[in-house]
């Protein structure tokens, strides 16, 4: 099999804003050209390795705290890490490129505006965060940091999901990683 290097692929952007969905159809393309590839993802991880944790900026960070230190063990044995976690804070997400290396982390930020985010609703928890029968929703009664110099930045209100995940593909070409 083809030998290649690892890296992490850390998608970040507000709930709703697509990072699933752009994670999973990245995958599914390495996959075809026999990348190794594992998928962190909020909904799934926050159920076993992060299940004890809430959405507190102390929870967030410890949550994310995690995700990187498993994303570090599966890319230095060459696996391609697609993690898709909010991730709201600069800070947290400097934390998480110093931990799994510099030269092996790509932030891609999913910029989706809140308006667009709160009308997919896909969850329906925008609904229940203003209503105030959720705390501390991203976006609504918690903040998010606008990455300011991710590697790749995708517009998921202005391209369709194909789109912006041919557009990180490119991306990841003209940046040496593929
Ligand atoms: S992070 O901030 O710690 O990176 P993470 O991506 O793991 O968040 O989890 C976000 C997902 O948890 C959302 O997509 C949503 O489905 C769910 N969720 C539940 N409560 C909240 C909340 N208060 N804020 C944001 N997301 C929430």
């Amino acid at each position: 099999m083809m030998e290649h290097k690892g890296f992490t692929l850390w998608f970040t952007g507000l709930s709703g804003s697509g990072k699933s969905t752009l994670a999973d159809l990245v995958a599914e393309t390495l996959n075809k050209k026999n990348f190794r590839v594992e998928r962190l993802d909020g909904d799934e991880v926050r159920q076993h390795l992060t299940r004890d944790l809430g959405f507190s900026r102390e929870d967030r960070e410890e949550n994310v705290r995690r995700i990187s230190f498993v994303a570090k063990l599966l890319t230095r044995n060459g696996v391609v890490v697609i993690t898709s976690f909010i991730s709201p804070y600069q800070e947290m997400r400097k934390d998480a490129r110093e931990e799994i290396g510099s030269e092996s982390f790509v932030e891609v930020f999913v910029k989706c505006p809140l308006d667009v985010c709160k009308k997919r609703d896909v969850k329906g928890l925008y609904k229940k965060a203003i209503n105030g029968e959720i705390e501390n929703f991203t976006g609504v009664s918690h903040p998010y940091e606008v990455p300011e110099n991710p590697e790749i930045i995708v517009e998921t209100d202005k391209m369709t999901p194909k789109e912006c995940a041919g557009g990180i593909i490119n991306e990841l070409y003209h940046l040496g990683f593929l």
